[in-house]
């Protein structure tokens, strides 16, 4: 298999890292954000081109490689793998071609960047983790896109917990709220079909927040609890051109075949003890993204919707003067934060693009592993399986495959 190529450019200059996104809506829109803007904040040590992207209707992907600033066009994503001015692909699709595609650039000789979750089935992503294992004997790399863990307020929460700041972890209380469901004539998108989606919110939301709390947590969950449910089941067909999370209505119906909500507890191997929601159907609540965590020394909480901010307590302060505190995540010592605006100004969900790419490119150029790898983003697949187990099962806990 080949190596992708490593064009010198001209002395001085670093070498280039060309760039192949296919797909250019909601996600092809925030990693060109991250494409275009890392190189102009961070110093990187490769230098990101955005040399083409892919969709499949031509009027529309050239109009895209225009607003996001793209050299060139694709409309079949197997042409832009065959392309030797390639270096790496960037997988910006639903979950149902992201096996297919991930596999086709590794054995291309690719390094691969693919939104989450990794797959739509764990065959898929065990598959996938194989490759991309036996694509990193060959010098090549791939990372799945869990951007959460790239806010400069999560990766602060997880220093303090290897430091010990909380001591023996007890409790990990997750939600990921969203309301773009309530509406019963919301249209039946191709987050809604089993088919193309893998799951519903718990393949969407639930596998941010589930790879969220082991990254905190430092280590797999070993087993779970769960209740899903599904309730709205027929819903209008969507009408013309759509994405995930918009569209027009038609006057047919069709069967919505994923969950609408997924609730489940978990227990890590330490002993901590977790519980996760994910809904489309928290009215009001829009991108809110929480977690706590309560240790024997300390706890921690964090909110999506002030994504600036990290509330710490330290439990071993005398107690008449303690309390959580904010720590406002927006010092030049927090982490990805020495390249940004000065104290106080602080950064927004886009930013965590600009560090996927800053951190996926030095590990390119180190030739270090990326995380959350391949192998992450399988065992996020395996918990995701062992919730819809347990939920078929009446909740019974199920362990997760190891
Ligand atoms: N990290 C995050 O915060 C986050 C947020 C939203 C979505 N996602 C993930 O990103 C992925 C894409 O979601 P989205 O919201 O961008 O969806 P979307 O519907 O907005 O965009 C999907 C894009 O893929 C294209 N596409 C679909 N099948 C294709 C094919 N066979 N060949 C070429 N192009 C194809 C569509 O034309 C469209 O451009 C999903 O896996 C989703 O779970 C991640």
């Amino acid at each position: 298999m080949g190596q992708p190529q490593q064009p010198d450019g001209p002395p001085g200059e670093r070498t280039p890292l060309r760039v192949g996104m296919v797909g250019y809506a909601f996600m092809g829109a925030a990693h060109s954000q991250g494409w275009r803007t890392a190189g102009r904040v961070f110093d990187l040590p490769r230098r990101p081109v955005l040399a083409a992207i892919c969709g499949r209707d031509e009027a529309a992907v050239r109009a895209a490689a225009d607003r996001h600033g793209w050299d060139s066009a694709e409309t079949d994503w197997r042409r832009l793998i065959a392309r030797d001015d390639i270096d790496l692909v960037d997988i910006c699709t639903p979950g149902d071609s992201h096996a297919e595609i991930a596999l086709a650039a590794l054995a291309a000789g690719k390094h691969v960047l693919c939104e989450k979750p990794l797959a739509n089935t764990v065959a898929e992503a065990e598959a996938m983790t194989a490759a991309a294992e036996a694509a990193y004997a060959r010098g090549q790399l791939a990372m799945v896109g869990f951007n959460y863990r790239r806010v400069p307020a999560t990766a602060l929460a997880r220093t303090m917990v290897e430091e010990g700041r909380l001591g023996t972890l007890r409790h990990l209380r997750v939600t990921y709220l969203q309301d773009w469901l309530v509406d019963p004539g919301f249209p039946l998108t191709w987050r809604l079909r089993r088919e193309h989606a893998g799951s519903g919110s718990l393949g969407d939301l639930g596998a941010h927040i589930v790879d969220l709390a082991q990254f905190l947590a430092g280590e797999p969950l070993a087993g779970v609890s769960a209740l899903t449910e599904t309730f709205v089941r027929e819903r209008p067909l969507p009408l013309g051109t759509t994405s995930g999370l918009s569209a027009g209505a038609s006057a047919g119906t069709g069967a919505v075949t994923v969950d609408d909500a997924a609730l489940f507890t978990g227990r890590f191997a330490s002993g901590a003890l977790a519980s996760f929601e994910a809904t489309r159907y928290a009215t009001g609540r829009k991108n809110s993204l929480r977690i706590e965590l309560n240790g024997e020394r300390g706890s921690l909480a964090f909110d999506l919707e002030r994504l600036n901010e990290l509330s710490y307590h330290d439990g071993t302060e005398p107690g008449t003067h303690a309390g959580f505190r904010r720590i406002l995540v927006t010092e030049p010592d927090h982490p990805y934060l020495d390249a940004w605006w000065p104290p106080g100004h602080g950064l927004g969900y886009e930013h965590t693009f600009v560090h996927q790419v800053r951190d996926l490119v030095h590990a390119v150029a180190e030739g270090t592993r990326p995380r959350p790898s391949f192998a992450d983003g399988l065992q996020v697949q395996r918990v995701l399986a062992a919730v819809e187990e347990s939920a078929e099962k009446n909740s019974v806990y199920t362990p997760v495959a190891g």
